[in-house]
Order: structure tokens, then sequence, then C-alpha cells
């Protein structure tokens, strides 16, 4: 079995002390490829070279809601400058109106200004959204977002959200939140989403799955995820190991 964590922040502080223990646990765990992808400039910076020294890792690049009122003048070129082999896609980008870290006509500003600059670079978008449905997907409409495509990450929504965004030709990710017990409407989707248009990931270090949920998450666990949506879908873990596999492939455009 091979398996590929679609979302990680493995630059975060957290890691440092140990982080060559952490990937060696990936390993030991199958999970053979990792994204390690950005919220900030920084941080953004730290992802793509952490992507050139490892070459199981890639990165993206992207500033998150929450850090949006950071962007000068809606200045987001500096993240052109990142982009190379090893940089798979835009992100995460994307509205948050649940906690609000950004004013919401700044998350708007800074989210419609890196779908263009996606899609000028060609890459696939990896998206946040919480609370911010139905507007997340029609600005993904008004850039014209589907012409480069992406995923829904840490997917949080229900089944219409859920198909709404595939209908856009776009993935849905799941993280460890889809095995919490208060998750029934997210694993109701879970239960729907075409094989060939779901991806998993940890968004470590956060979101560690059950049944330990508190503490540090790591790519280690994206099997827990995985193994709890292969038993909601009623399907053989190496199946929906392999579909994710080659899922997050296909849509970073990486070879297997
Ligand atoms: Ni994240």
């Amino acid at each position: 079995m091979r398996l590929f964590d679609s979302h990680t922040h493995l630059f975060a502080r957290d890691f440092q002390p140990d982080l060559e223990d952490v990937l060696q646990r990936a390993r030991e765990a199958e999970v053979e490829k990792m994204v390690v992808v950005g919220d900030n400039f920084r941080h953004s910076a730290e992802a793509v070279a952490m992507a050139k020294a490892k070459p199981k890792l890639f990165a993206a690049v992207g500033v998150h809601p929450h850090d949006a009122k950071t962007v000068q003048d809606g200045d987001c070129s500096f993240l052109l400058g990142l982009l190379g082999p090893k940089v798979v896609a835009w992100g995460e980008v994307g509205l948050d109106y649940y906690r609000d870290l950004s004013p919401r006509s700044v998350q708007q500003e800074v989210f419609r200004i890196q779908i263009a600059l996606a899609r000028q670079a060609k890459l696939p978008l990896i998206v946040h959204e919480r609370a911010a449905q139905p507007h997340l997907t029609q600005i993904l409409l008004e850039e014209r977002a589907g012409e480069i495509g992406g995923v829904l990450h840490c997917f949080s929504g229900d089944w219409p959200q859920a198909s709404a965004l595939l209908d856009l030709g776009f993935n849905i990710s799941f993280a460890g939140n889809v095995t919490y017990p208060s998750a029934r409407p997210i694993q109701e989707a879970a239960m729907k989403i075409p094989t060939d248009r779901i991806l998993v990931e940890t968004d470590c270090p956060y979101l560690r799955p059950e049944p330990e949920r508190k503490g540090r998450n790591e790519p280690a666990f994206v099997r827990s995820v995985l193994r709890f949506l292969a038993d909601l879908r009623q399907i053989d873990v190496e199946e929906l190991a392999i579909a994710t596999w080659v899922n997050a492939h296909h849509l970073f455009k990486i070879k297997a």
C-alpha cells in the first residue's frame, strides 16, 4: 500500500525538534508522498525549501484567508518567484468566515488575486473554506477556477456543498475531522463522492484523527483517515489507497 498525504504543514514549529523521526514514521506507515502547503509568504518559502531538499515532499504556495491581511495592496507576486518543478499547487487560499481573522473584503480580494495567479501559473488550487458557502463557490465560478481545478481541503461541509464543488471540477479531500462523532454531514458527503475525485490528508499538525484526537497530528496518521473512509464507503482499504494515490498524482501532475 502506498499513501499520499495531500495536505501537511511540516514547516510548523511543532515539527522542528524531530522532523526526521516524523518522516521516518510516515515511511513506516507507507505514506510515501506529501504536499507541504504554505499559508503565508514566509511559510510558502519554507515549504518550497523543504520540497527541494526531500524527493518525496512537494510544495504548494499561497496565502491563507487568516493571513490575507498581511498582504500589502493585494500584491502576491512574491509567490511567483517561488515557483519551480517541486511546486505542484497554489494554496492554501480561500475564505474563512468562521474565525474571520482577516476582514472579509480583504479575504475575497486576496483570494481572487491568487486564483488569477494560479491560472497564470497553470497550477491547481488548494482551497480552504469555513462558513463561507455559497460565496466561495460563486468566487471560484466568477474567477473561472474550473479551468485549473483543484481540491477543497479538509472538507467540513455537507453533500450539497460537495456536489457544487464537484460540478466545478474540484476534488474533495478529507482530514481527521471526518472521523469525529459530530461529523455526520461530512460523513454523509464522504459516502457519495466519486472514487476518482477523493483525496486524503492530515492537515498536520492539526486535526489528529480519532481515537486520540488530542495532541500533534503527523502524516503517518493519514492511514486512520483512509481506513475510516474505506469503512464508511464499504470498500477495501487497499482499493481506496490506490484511488487516492492516483487522484493526487493526477491533480498535482506528479509522475507515479
Ligand atoms: Ni491547512
